[in-house]
């Protein structure tokens, strides 16, 4: 590679920043635009433990079994296994069992309900991603967290419920106490 063709190739990031630099709004930088209000709002949707950033809505583990068929079954399967995509279901039916020997099933790995939620809020369908109204997602989670014993098929999950939900594997995730840097950080974590 000649030392011209080097020379640009060098330059190419500093001549698309000078590019976009046409819609600037950054006093200091000149580059970038100021994201609207209504741009923020769109990405602004992770929901914490705590599940305070919840919209309103509801929904039940029957409600969502409709739901799953229509809009899930196709790649994760109707029983929602032996699809193309992972398993929702844990590995083992018998109760006591180590969470983390259950698979690597969101439902029941995630120590927390609200993630549950909001990975099916921001991920999924897969290419159809924002798609689902709130009371699907609730639905969806219910019927999820249900298949895999972790909730009655009639408990309504809402913004109050859904984060009062126990998850099995919620101490699975603590720091251990006296950490070290260069040792495993999370309690049980096999890998
Ligand atoms: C087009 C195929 C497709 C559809 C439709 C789809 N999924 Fe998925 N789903 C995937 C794939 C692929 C993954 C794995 C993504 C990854 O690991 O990055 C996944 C991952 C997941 C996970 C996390 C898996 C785990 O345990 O780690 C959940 C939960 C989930 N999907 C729920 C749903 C729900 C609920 C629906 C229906 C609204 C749905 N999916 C529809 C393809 C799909």
């Amino acid at each position: 590679m000649g030392a011209f063709t080097m020379g640009i190739l060098r330059l190419l990031p500093f001549l698309m920043l000078l590019g976009g630099s046409a819609l600037a709004q950054s006093p200091t930088y000149g580059v970038g635009s100021t994201p609207s209000a209504e741009e923020i709002r769109a990405w602004d949707i992770s929901i914490g433990p705590t599940g305070k950033e919840l919209p309103p809505g509801r929904g039940t583990a029957k409600e969502g079994a409709p739901v799953f068929a229509q809009k899930c079954a196709a790649c994760h399967g109707a029983t929602l296994a032996g699809g193309l995509a992972p398993t929702l279901l844990k590995a083992q039916k018998e109760p006591n069992v180590d969470p983390w020997q259950l698979g690597r099933v969101l439902p029941i790995r995630s120590p927390y309900a609200t993630t549950v939620w909001d990975y099916i809020n921001r991920a999924m369908p897969l290419n159809r991603e924002g798609t689902l109204t709130a009371d699907e997602v609730y639905a969806l989670t219910a019927f999820l967290l249900y298949k895999n014993d972790v909730i009655p098929e009639d408990e309504v999950l809402d913004a109050q419920s859904l984060p009062k939900v126990e998850m099995p594997n919620r101490e699975g995730f603590a720091p251990l106490p006296d950490w070290k840097p260069g040792t495993p950080r999370l309690q049980g974590y096999p890998y």
